[in-house]
């Protein structure tokens, strides 16, 4: 029997993205702004196609313009480079996220570096990952990792003092996770593939997040009693037993373990993933009023 909190992420974007648009529909009102969102996708990856589809989908749906760009899969590195260049210089465009993975060709941290960090609603350029670490207010933060902290809030509240392990140190993920803990006052352990006893130390955490893109590698007795456990991870995997070619989503962390002794507990799916492109609107709102120099609605 489940006795953790289950946190209904998808309830929680919801209700932010609500709030985006209430942003985005008073910008609109009061200065005559319409934050723009420019995204590009280079290629045909599948589950790329159908984030972007869903970015731009939501972008309109919160009031605000989309401006999607699909170039083929051979797009040179200059090719891509004048677009963004392009983009910078476009007043209309107060956001620019380039989707990831790019095509072998193309080295996606120039790429990254040549966004306008005013506009990298992503928060993947250098000047913004160092703002974060600085613990400055006027960082970009990217989308997932200001996601689990919402989370992380709704099912915590105060986090001052908690003792913090993020399983993975990815720049996407890891990282800015820690630094958001670090600067909301929690004890952080920034842990990977070479950390010794993994499950002792996440044994120790009261906030656990987990993103090492390892199915199900987390088991119920690596929690500790009553912690907020956040799965970052996204699997396929075959259900033999509904049938030939069923799969379901599955995360980092065995579940129905996990929740039996755990407090809190992001479901995969309906946890983290809805909060991502919620956050990405956030951030454009955001990213708008910077450029125009109007105060950050609440949102
Ligand atoms: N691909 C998977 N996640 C992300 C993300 O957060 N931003 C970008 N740009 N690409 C991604």
């Amino acid at each position: 029997m489940t006795k953790a909190r289950i946190i209904d992420g998808k309830a929680i974007a919801a209700d932010l993205q609500g709030r985006v648009a209430r942003a985005a529909a008073r910008l609109k009102e009061d200065h005559g702004l319409t934050p723009g969102l420019a995204v590009v996708l280079v290629g045909e990856h599948p589950a790329s196609q159908i984030y972007v589809r869903n970015k731009s989908r939501q972008t309109v749906e919160a009031g605000m313009e989309s401006f999607a760009y699909t170039l083929p899969t051979d797009t040179t590195q200059a090719e891509l480079l004048s677009l963004v260049s392009r983009l910078n210089a476009d007043s209309a465009v107060h956001g620019i996220l380039v989707q990831l993975p790019l095509p072998d060709q193309i080295d996606p941290q120039p790429v990254l570096d040549a966004i306008d960090p005013a506009k990298d609603v992503d928060g993947f350029h250098p000047a913004n990952v160092g703002r974060l670490w600085s613990g400055r207010l006027d960082a970009l933060v990217s989308c997932t990792p200001v996601g689990c902290l919402i989370l992380i809030r709704e099912a915590v509240g105060d986090l001052v003092g908690k003792r913090a392990v993020v399983l993975g140190r990815s720049n996407i993920v890891g990282k800015p996770v820690a630094a958001l803990l670090l600067a909301e006052h929690c004890t952080v352990t920034l842990a990977h593939s070479r950390t010794r006893d993994l499950p002792g130390l996440c044994r120790e955490a009261d906030i656990l997040v987990v993103a090492v893109g390892r199915q199900g590698l987390v088991q119920g007795d690596w929690i500790k009693p009553g912690a907020c456990v956040i799965d970052v991870g996204m699997h396929r995997v075959p259900v033999p037993e509904r049938g030939e070619g069923k799969t379901r989503l599955a995360g980092d962390v065995d579940f129905d373990a996990a929740a039996e002794v755990a407090g809190a507990i992001t479901p995969v799916p309906g946890g983290v993933g809805p909060m991502t492109i919620a956050c990405l609107l956030r951030n454009t709102v955001i990213a708008a009023c910077g450029q125009r120099g109007i105060d950050v609605p609440d949102m």
